[in-house]
């Protein structure tokens, strides 16, 4: 469930091209449970009218300070007053420049001022007016205030010019607004794990792999980094976008993965295996496309290093979570990984249950016994695993 659902988002708009995103934003909103109410500041309503936000929003659209809808007249102070949090976006570099010095002469500007709940901008202009010194100043002035600030990210702009100063998307928006009502359970934690799967190659265009997805490796890498924690992500190859605030390291191979992994490793609290790992790789990887010859083809294969069971040997060992995924006997093997590799967490699945699709099935296993989560999307299924990681550590005093 998305922890935008049942929360009052007031979004506020001002004039820049990519006002067009924020209708986007408000219908994802919507969609995701979240009560929007849209302030458009003169300008923005220059790009998008209140009749489309009105449209999305299902809630009348307020523009002017004066508005007498309001019993008491007071908008600016009545729109904030329940809200969950305020999201400008787009926010101008004007804007920001008047957040930063306290002005307040329209309905936007006086809410923010006059708000006690958590004030969030997404900055949207050319990359000359985000690198200007004057911006540079007033958004490090908003920060310091107190107010977060979503983006911006680089690319294609309205002007034709390539740069920083991209409003972000309206679907990472809503991600990162989601982790921003996340718990910070994890805060101040480094998190490496693994993702996804290995591909071991035969030949140059052959090899041995598994159908994970990555999905539930990128979900849980998701709502750690919404936790509050530094994640490093090594991911084999697959065709999904980095969560925010997550640094992934591509890692094709088993031995691949294991390099990245150890070198990721020092400072690590936590190190969370969900990649299912070949256990086995050809000896040798022919240099030039193997030919057919004959009615069978024989490939020797030598085993991979454990790259979960290395890390958690080391004197030094981070807490370590180790997956499961299983066709069968699910308690007797996934216990049984977490007793040989000795592993205070590991999380069992069946592969019927999770590999490959949106939604799984899962049993935490502790020293404590088993824990099965309820079948969800992988990444409310994720939040759980973060729920029982958090209380673990804490239980543990680490
Ligand atoms: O990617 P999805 O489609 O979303 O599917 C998710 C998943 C089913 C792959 C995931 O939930 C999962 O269960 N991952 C573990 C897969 C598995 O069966 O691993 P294993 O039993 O081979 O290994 C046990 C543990 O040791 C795992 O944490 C694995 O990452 C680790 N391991 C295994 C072998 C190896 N050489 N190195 C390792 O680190």
């Amino acid at each position: 469930m998305s922890t935008v659902r049942g929360r009052k988002i007031v979004v506020g708009v001002t004039g820049g091209v990519a006002a067009y995103k924020a209708a986007e934003l408000v219908r994802l909103l919507g969609k995701a449970g979240a009560e929007v109410h849209v302030v458009l500041s003169e300008g923005g309503a220059r790009f998008v009218t209140a009749v489309t936000f009105q449209a999305l929003s299902g809630n009348p659209v307020w523009t002017d300070l004066w508005d007498a809808r309001m019993p008491n007249n007071m908008a600016h102070i009545n729109l904030g007053r329940d809200a969950d949090a305020i999201l400008v976006a787009p926010a101008t570099a004007d804007f920001i420049a008047r957040l930063a010095h306290g002005m307040a002469d329209d309905l936007l500007s006086t809410l923010c001022l006059a708000r006690d709940v958590p004030l969030i901008v997404a900055p949207a202009m050319n990359r000359q007016m985000w690198e200007a010194p004057p911006t540079r100043r007033n958004v490090e002035a908003i920060r310091a205030d107190g107010v977060t600030v979503f983006g911006p990210a680089a690319g294609e702009q309205a002007c034709g010019e390539v740069g920083m100063g991209r409003m972000l998307e309206a679907e990472e928006l809503l991600e990162q607004l989601e982790g921003f009502f996340v718990p910070k359970r994890l805060a101040g934690r480094k998190v490496v794990m693994t993702a996804g799967p290995t591909f071991e190659a035969i030949d140059p265009v052959r090899g041995i792999t598994n159908i994970s997805s990555g999905k539930m490796g990128y979900a849980l890498a998701r709502a750690c980094a919404q936790a509050g924690a530094e994640v490093v992500l090594v991911s084999g190859a697959v065709a999904l976008p980095v969560p925010a605030g997550v640094q992934r390291v591509l890692a094709t191979s088993a031995l691949q993965m294991r390099t990245a992994v150890l070198e990721a490793l020092p400072g690590a609290d936590v190190f969370i295996g969900v990649a299912a790992v070949a256990d086995y790789r050809p000896l040798e990887t022919a240099e030039h496309k193997l030919k057919k010859s004959g009615d069978t083809l024989t490939l020797t294969l030598t085993p991979n290093p454990d790259i979960l069971a290395e890390v958690a040997a080391r004197p030094d060992a981070p807490f370590c979570v180790g997956f499961a995924a299983e066709s069968r006997d699910l308690d007797a093997y996934a216990e049984g990984k977490r007793r040989n590799k000795r592993l205070p967490m590991l999380v069992g699945n069946l592969v019927s249950d999770g590999m490959g699709g949106d939604d799984n099935t899962v049993i935490v296993y502790d020293d404590a016994g088993r824990h099965p989560l309820p079948r969800a999307a992988k990444a409310e299924v994720a939040q759980g695993i973060v729920e029982h990681l958090a209380g673990l550590l804490a239980a543990a005093g680490r």
